[in-house]
């Protein structure tokens, strides 16, 4: 089975993008499973309207991250919708959940949401935990994390904490591609960060000149998305249905 991860797709451009790229993307890559990252679909969050746009464009499940509530819009949509993820370490009493679990080529697929704790605004609790809390109480053929982080340590670690208990697990957020995909030591399929789907000369998405200000100390100003070329990074991972074990990833 082949599943498509997709980076964080930045910006109501990076939709349209999607609409035109990602099923023709998936097929010729052989993708029988993609899953979009789309909390900055609208800069800080995700309307339902765009929820479905990233389904009509060919994902499976859509996963979310610090921004999940920027859009109050989505809080009520969030609970009915049983493939938006929001990260499972979020308090139970939060609108949504954290994993899902469907059908796909004959197997049960667990996908789940996480957030890390290292350098983000809001620290929820540990993402370790509830990562050991799916496994044992969540049954599924295979299990697929996006673990949504700053942090390439925390990243890391919780990959070699999961290496041959999940199928596979992809860092999302930094909006910044990591060339480290590999198959961990153990069958996990990994990567450090998949990057984003979003305006290619950018700083995270946004127009450089405006992130050179802020950095320089001007004054505060509103974020504009970048104009130019659009990229859409993801990371394929092949993983081997009888044994849930990641094959390759690339
Ligand atoms: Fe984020």
């Amino acid at each position: 089975m082949k599943i498509l991860a997709v980076g964080d797709v930045v910006g109501r451009r990076s939709i349209e993008y999607l609409s035109k790229t990602l099923r023709r993307t998936a097929a010729s890559l052989g993708a029988d499973f993609v899953v979009v990252n789309g909390e900055n679909a609208s800069g800080v969050g995700l309307t339902p309207d765009q929820a479905w746009r990233i389904y009509d464009a060919g994902a499976d499940v859509v996963t979310l991250g610090n921004h999940t509530f920027g859009n109050r819009q989505i809080c009520d949509y969030l609970d009915d919708q049983p493939n938006i993820l929001r990260p499972l370490n979020y308090p139970a009493r939060q609108p949504g959940h954290g994993y899902t679990v469907v059908d796909c080529c004959g197997k049960t697929v667990c996908v789940c949401d996480l957030q890390g704790r290292v350098d983000l605004n809001y620290i929820p609790s540990d993402p370790l935990a509830a990562a050991d809390w799916l496994l044992k109480n969540v049954k599924a053929d295979l299990y697929l994390v996006d673990f949504h982080a700053e942090a390439t340590s925390e990243k890391l670690a919780m990959g070699y904490m999961l290496d041959g208990r999940i199928s596979a697990l992809w860092g999302t957020h930094t909006h910044v591609p990591t060339a480290d995909a590999m198959v961990l030591p153990n069958g996990t399929g990994y990567v450090t960060d998949l990057g984003m789907t979003g305006p290619k000369h950018s700083v995270l998405g946004i127009q450089p000149k405006l992130s050179i200000a802020k950095f320089r100390g001007d004054l505060p100003s509103r974020y504009q998305w970048a104009d130019g070329p659009t990229k859409m990074e993801a990371v394929l991972f092949t993983i081997d249905t009888e044994t849930g074990l990641c094959r390759k990833a690339e």
